[in-house]
């Protein structure tokens, strides 16, 4: 056992300033709106951005907490990030000088791990806190940890942290993962560009983010390409260059707002946001009665024509891309909460994501929950205002959604966790005609 006492400090959490969103329900949307560039993207291109010495650029990238963590992690060990103007962020990472993210970042924001794969194949080594569960589910880093092994990596686990090594240059291999992992793909392909030699990736992630990680590494030079719907190779490079980068648009910040339309009886066009990532999505919005039209980067909602009875019931089932998010399971559910029959729900991704429905409940929605993976909701409810807390991101705005449904005036305490993914979402929910406002606890 080495010695540990380098990691023993007392860890403090930062107090988060508490807000409170406060919300009249009762209206319908109405309205224009910007949809901004992906969450889950950009954390990623950001971590690309530490494989290079060379400056890399970023528009789009979405103006959020979990962005502005990041970027505190990444300056931290010395990197230098710039930030010109509002969406854009310029990376250059000459001088990594701590090759340690400690656990303050973790406690933070999971995704920090993200920063595993690009450090260790770029610098050889780097210290990296485990980020543990949250309240969506336990969601280890196992797969993470053996990607990095099957490309050679040394790795112990000491104190909360994984201490990495690559002997040499870390090697293209094998990544065979037992289940399919968005971030475990995306470390896996961050590590294996600089590796010597071919990677196979499979069965990797199909997510749109990973393909938009996919296309900023090839503008910086490297040699990687989705093969197969399921497998993506790499051979690996010595050196990549600086490049410039748009995130690709949220597609889940759109489905929020199409289901915030549907459940409103609103109209609302969203600009900024292409259907291409919605595919399942869709289809539940079709079989509910949502009307959908899709332009070249604006979508159309149009729920006005129906009136309660008119939403179908639906039953769902969140899968890895190209099936129906785990993101979209929340705001779907609230859509659900208004259709007439009963609709099953069933959460294949996470063991936790349904937790939120107990706070959807206070609002007066009939939901059953069966088991970890299983709900049944029963609707039409009409739901009411009521003081609810807030557990995880997408359950907050989702929890928003229920509020402007509801009648009455409606507390969502924890807006905090709204903020780490989602630009501005109450001025964006006022330009469509809501009343929310955010006030701080206690006031
Ligand atoms: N898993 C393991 N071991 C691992 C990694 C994952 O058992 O080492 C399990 C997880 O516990 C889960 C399943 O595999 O049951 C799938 O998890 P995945 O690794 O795909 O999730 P992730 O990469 O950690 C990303 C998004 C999530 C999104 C999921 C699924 C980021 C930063 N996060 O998480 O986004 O729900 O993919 O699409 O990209 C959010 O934005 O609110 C959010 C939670």
């Amino acid at each position: 056992m080495a010695d540990a006492r380098p990691f023993h400090w007392e860890f403090k959490p930062e107090p988060v300033a508490r807000e409170v969103f406060r919300v009249e329900g009762g209206r319908r949307l109405s309205g224009s709106v910007s949809v901004g560039g992906a969450k889950n993207a950009a954390l990623k291109l950001m971590a690309a951005a530490t494989l290079t010495g060379e400056r890399c650029r970023f528009t789009n990238v979405p103006e959020i907490e979990d962005v502005r963590v990041l970027t505190e992690v990444l300056r931290d060990i010395g990197v230098t990030v710039d930030h010109p103007e509002r969406n854009v962020y310029e990376i250059a990472s000459g001088d990594v000088d701590w090759l340690f993210v400690p656990l303050e970042a973790a406690a933070k924001m999971r995704a920090s791990f993200i920063l595993l794969g690009p450090l260790l194949t770029r610098f050889g080594r780097v210290i990296i806190s485990n980020p543990g569960g949250d309240r969506i589910g336990r969601r280890p880093v196992n797969l993470h940890v053996d990607a990095m092994r099957a490309l050679g990596a040394e790795i112990d686990y000491r104190n909360g942290y994984y201490f990495a090594k690559a002997p040499g240059r870390l090697r293209g291999g094998a990544i065979n993962f037992p289940q399919i992992t968005v971030m475990g793909t995306e470390n896996a392909m961050l590590a294996a560009v600089l590796a010597d030699g071919h990677t196979t990736i499979e069965p990797a992630a199909r997510e749109p983010e990973v393909d938009d990680l996919i296309e900023f590494l090839r503008k910086m030079g490297a040699q990687v390409e989705r093969t197969a719907p399921n497998r993506i190779e790499i051979e690996g490079r010595r050196r990549l260059r600086g490049a410039d980068h748009s995130v690709v648009p949220d597609r889940i910040e759109a489905g929020t707002f199409i289901a915030a339309a549907g459940a409103t009886h609103g109209k609302i066009t969203l600009t900024g946001a292409t259907c291409d990532h919605l595919g399942s999505f869709l289809d539940v919005m079709a079989s509910m009665g949502v009307s959908v039209s899709c332009g070249a980067d604006t979508i159309e909602v149009d729920a006005t024509n129906a009136d309660l009875e008119d939403l179908a019931c639906c039953d769902i089932e969140t899968q890895p891309y190209p099936g129906l998010a785990t993101d979209l399971q929340p705001p779907t559910c609230v859509l659900l909460t208004q259709a007439r029959g009963s609709s099953r729900v069933h959460e294949a991704v996470f063991e936790d994501r349904l937790e939120w429905l107990v706070e959807l409940r206070r609002m007066g929605a009939d939901v059953e929950i069966e088991d970890q993976h299983h709900a049944v909701i029963n609707g039409p409810s009409p739901l009411h205002g009521a003081d609810v807390e807030i557990g995880d991101l997408r359950a907050g705005a989702s929890l928003i959604l229920a509020a402007l449904v509801a009648d009455g005036v409606t507390h969502i305490r924890g807006a905090h966790h709204v903020h780490r993914g989602y630009e501005k979402i109450d001025a964006k929910f006022l330009e469509l005609g809501a009343r929310i406002e955010r006030l701080s606890e206690g006031t």
